[in-house]
């Protein structure tokens, strides 16, 4: 009987030994130790040992199967480390590797241009507001005193949605809105994004993007609009930056006029970048249409106001010294990186 228990357990663990996966190290536990396997099969047979010899016997099957569960057991670890270690083989992170580089966006050089602009008004009192980009022929041309036959409004000129409805020529509508509320002084300043049926080239875009201001209130003068306008040069463009005041003409305001800076990359001596004229063109302004007042609904015997307007890509331009207004809207990142 004992030859015979250590005949089982010698096979049993060559072939515990033998196994290399799970479901092998089962079947031979199963071969064994199962309801039918060899071990048990020799409980079975206990009934054949002589009674003096059973607990001998008895104990022996035993300690068999505990040695069998042991190695089972102690097997069964060692794969389960094997693939473990085999697993993490597999799934190295190699930590040395250069990571993704994150690259994090920056502002536009028009936003640039515009919080500049914002921040000098701001600066000075201004409140910044917005108008709806799609607006009504009234707001656009009529309550700005341009007449049914202004050049502006010529189709070429304008997009049209329909006979009274246009995407916005000018941020001058603003204007006009702004006034109507009647909340008086008023001191704001509208950007915004205005859309003409233009040609693309280095200076035109059907698109493009305005600063409207405006200033109302008793005793408004045009030596207020000269005194604003040069602080906004001087504090855009440098310290020495001088203003001309060039006598022009808008439906919406009288006197009007437009308005140069000094060329800040010569001087004013005469550069390639002045086109040799040592002044370069930067807005439109001037007092605000009596008429104008009163059809927003404001005295003009009361009140006065001056306004403004300035092209932001203009700025964008020549602050970056940019000479081609295409590169602003081509979303090259070699272009746009540069700022
Ligand atoms: N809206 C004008 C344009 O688009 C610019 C302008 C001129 C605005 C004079 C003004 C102004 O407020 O007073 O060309």
């Amino acid at each position: 009987m004992k030859e015979k228990l250590n005949a089982i357990m010698e096979e049993a663990l060559r072939q515990i030994k033998e196994a290399d996966v799970p479901e092998k190290l089962n079947e031979v536990r199963i071969a064994f130790l199962g309801k039918k396997g060899e071990l048990t099969a020799v409980l079975k047979g206990m009934k054949d040992v002589d009674p003096k010899e059973r607990p001998q016997v008895g104990q022996l099957v035993n300690e068999t199967r505990a040695r069998l569960e042991e190695a089972l057991e102690e097997k069964k670890r060692r794969i389960d480390q094997q693939r473990q270690e085999e697993q993490l083989r597999r799934e190295v992170i190699d930590v040395t590797l250069p990571a993704k580089k994150n690259r994090v966006g920056h502002r536009h050089p028009n936003t640039i241009a515009l919080e500049e602009v914002e921040r000098i008004f701001i600066g000075m009192g201004y409140e910044v507001v917005e108008g709806p980009e799609i607006e009504y022929d009234s707001y656009n041309f009529e309550k700005l005193n341009i007449p049914k036959n202004h050049p502006a409004r010529d189709e070429q000129d304008t997009f049209y949605i329909n006979d009274s409805i246009l995407l916005r020529t000018q941020t001058s509508p603003v204007q006009a809105r702004i006034m109507e509320q009647g909340k008086l002084p008023i001191r704001v300043i509208a950007p915004g994004r205005v859309f003409r049926s233009d040609e693309v080239d280095a200076t035109h875009s059907p698109s493009f993007h305005q600063i409207e201001g405006l200033v109302v209130d008793k005793k408004i003068t045009f030596a207020d609009l000269k005194g604003t306008l040069e602080v906004f040069a001087k504090e855009l463009f440098g310290e020495d930056t001088k203003t001309k005041f060039r006598p022009h003409h808008f439906p919406f305001t009288e006197p009007s006029a437009e308005v140069d800076v000094s060329c800040f990359k010569c001087g004013g001596k005469g550069c390639r970048f002045c086109k040799g004229e040592g002044w370069i063109e930067i807005l439109g302004c001037g007092m605000v249409h009596p008429h104008v007042l009163e059809m927003c609904g404001i005295d003009p015997q009361e009140y006065t106001g001056f306004a403004f307007g300035v092209g932001l890509e203009r700025i964008a331009l020549l602050k970056y010294e940019i000479d081609d207004m295409r590169l602003l809207y081509e979303n090259d990142m070699r272009f746009l990186k540069q700022f």
